[in-house]
């Protein structure tokens, strides 16, 4: 059985600390955290920046702690008002961070050399990065989706010496901009062919990494995107904010065989 990651994405919620504090809670004390020690499944939580230390305290340690962004700027200290560096997350305890959220590059356009040093800085403090890759509706509609992939994958090119597989340095998360939020999914197999497609473009450049699926999963779906080879695991939003839901995610990847 392949190792497998769900990974949830809080986002810009919950509103208070206290709250925050909770859900870490519950997710350390429910069956998630037992299945977390266990090798088939590796769960992790990506709570507010403002969030990042109650969380810490608050979560078991089987469950990893990332950052939803880092300062692009510098890597380390300096004269950067409203950020916050890779040095700054990895010190307070975190272990990896998103790169290139649909919604980082759509709010605050963020270009591939903005999402390259951001990647170079992550590395330089030992962050594992999650890199996030998605077509828009429009694209998708268009047949465009390979095309777009092959663009924001090509970055990854320079990093190749760096993503080292075994340790998970690098993944890949896939999610169509048009899935996330919305209810709506690409059907299972075009899943498997778009992961299958990056898996391709990875290998070009001398890369193995995980390829997770984001936009839309949920507790239902859940359990048949585990039964992919080529599925490596999710990245949840809406569904990672009840323990509930995000426990049953993870309980189906770590089922997959
Ligand atoms: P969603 O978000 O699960 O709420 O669709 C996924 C994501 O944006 O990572």
């Amino acid at each position: 059985m392949s190792q497998k990651y769900v990974i949830g994405n809080w986002k810009l919620n919950p509103a208070t600390v206290s709250d925050a504090t909770a859900l870490a809670q519950s997710l350390s004390s429910s069956p998630a955290q037992s299945l977390s020690s266990s090798p088939a499944c590796v769960v992790g939580v990506v709570p507010s920046l403002v969030h990042l230390s109650a969380v810490k305290s608050a979560l078991s340690d089987g469950i990893m702690l990332g950052v939803q962004d880092i300062a692009h700027k510098t890597a380390d200290t300096g004269a950067f008002t409203g950020d916050v560096s890779a040095c700054q997350v990895a010190n307070i305890g975190a272990i990896f961070t998103l790169v290139g959220h649909s919604e980082r590059r759509q709010y605050h356009g963020e270009t591939d050399e903005i999402l390259s040093a951001k990647i170079a800085h992550a590395f330089a403090h030992g962050l594992s990065v999650i890199y996030c890759i998605g077509e828009t509706k429009d694209e998708y509609e268009r047949g465009e989706t390979f095309g777009v992939l092959k663009n924001q994958l090509a970055i990854l090119q320079t990093f190749a010496n760096q993503a080292d597989a075994d340790a998970a340095k690098l993944i890949i998360a896939y999610e169509p901009v048009w899935a996330i939020g919305t209810g709506l999914t690409p059907t299972f197999d075009e899943i498997e062919t778009t992961h299958r497609f990056i898996k391709d473009e990875l290998t070009a450049f001398g890369i193995t990494a995980p390829i997770l699926y984001g936009g839309s999963v949920n507790d239902k779906n859940a359990p048949e995107f585990a039964k992919s080879d080529v599925i490596d695991g999710a990245l949840v939003g809406g569904a990672s904010l009840k323990t509930d839901s995000f426990t049953a995610i993870i309980h189906a990847f770590s089922q997959s065989k």
